[in-house]
């Protein structure tokens, strides 16, 4: 059976006045129908471009450039606009870091959620304002029938996440793309909302491609992760077996920058020191290796391919952690 995303060797460029900027460069990932796939890497990525790409929702000067995105069996790559819009809140919804920017503020929700409803089904207003209803219930809204008539400034950032999830879900999609959902809120809303995720997730038996730039937020919530780095996927595995036994050594410091609740509240987090390298000249090497306390030669003069023992744990390294012959070497002047 073939997965509910497929995506192919997916190349997503930025055109800018000075050359361009490989937001994704060649990445591979599936989503299986119900599951969750987290998508982790530090900011610039490339994670909001590989998201936005299956939602063909680009940045001016944006295109795909080459590769291949199947949604239940569709080819979306190429898809005229039109059918694209069928697509886009039907089969695929998307919520944001930020409901602000998403939300119209002279809008009540509940008018916001029905037009939402209206674009994808031929219903009445007020069966669409029931459907609103409906779901801001399923996002555990307080009496939700009031609340839609509610303006987006008298909630508070918690329940306008809920509103957007409501938004998004108001269709039924089959995959949720949540693109860091509860970064801009405080850490009590934070758990609240991943917690709301993961029971829709459970009850609409919807898939998810959970976005985020922290590891705390994967663990426990997703079955799989990409770990993403310079416009590539560096680490494919079970959530479980991530944690356990990462390979890549960007995995190992992603997971070293977890903060612990056992951590005493002075202790510095651990930030993996340098800088991602430029997007718009990616090197031909290990796009990791100036940062990379394993690196060897060998490393400043070829990429690594993503290859595994098994097809569930793959990784782009030559020095793989926990492996034989990766030692830490003496840091190199750059
Ligand atoms: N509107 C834009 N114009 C030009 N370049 C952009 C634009 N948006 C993103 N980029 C570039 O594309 C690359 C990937 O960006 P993307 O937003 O996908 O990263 P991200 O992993 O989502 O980061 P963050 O964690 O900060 O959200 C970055 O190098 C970024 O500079
Ligand atoms: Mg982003």
């Amino acid at each position: 059976m073939s997965a509910l995303l497929e995506i192919h060797d997916l190349k997503t460029y930025i055109r800018q006045r000075k050359g361009e900027v490989r937001a994704v460069d060649g990445v591979s990932l599936y989503i299986e129908e119900g599951e969750t796939l987290g998508l982790v890497g530090e900011s610039g990525c490339g994670k909001t471009m590989t998201g936005m790409s299956i939602m063909r929702l680009l940045p001016p000067g944006g295109y795909i450039a080459g590769g291949s995105i199947v949604l239940d069996g569709k080819e979306l790559v190429g898809m005229p606009e039109r059918d694209l819009r069928k697509v886009r809140g039907n089969d695929v919804a998307v919520i944001f870091q930020d409901p602000m920017t998403s939300l119209n503020p002279t809008m009540t929700i509940g008018k916001q959620i029905a037009e939402m409803v209206r674009i994808h089904r031929q219903v009445k207003q007020e069966e669409a304002l029931d459907r609103a209803a409906e779901v801001l219930s399923l996002v555990g809204m307080p009496n939700p029938k009031e609340r839609l008539k509610d303006y987006p400034h008298q909630l508070s950032g918690g329940l306008r996440q809920r509103v957007m999830i409501a938004m998004a879900l108001s269709c039924d999609p089959k995959l949720l793309i949540a693109d860091e959902p509860t970064t801009a809120l405080d850490v009590t809303i934070q758990l609240q909302i991943l917690e709301l995720l993961y029971s829709l997730k459970q009850r609409l038996k919807m898939a998810v491609l959970l976005i985020t730039h922290d590891m705390g937020v994967i663990a426990g919530r997703a079955d799989r992760v990409n770990v993403m780095y310079a416009g590539k996927i560096v680490e494919a595995a079970p959530t479980v077996e991530l944690f356990e036994s990462m390979h890549h050594p960007y995995t190992e410091a992603l997971l070293a920058s977890i903060p612990r609740l056992d951590q005493r509240a002075d202790t510095r987090l651990y930030s993996i020191p340098g800088l991602p390298p430029d997007l718009s000249h990616p090197p031909t090497w290990c796009r990791f290796q100036p940062r990379c306390r394993y690196a060897t030669a060998r490393c400043r003069e070829e990429e690594p391919e993503l290859t595994g023992e098994t097809p569930e744990h793959l990784y782009a390294c030559f020095n793989p952690v926990g492996r034989a012959g990766a030692r830490p070497q003496p840091a190199v002047a750059q």
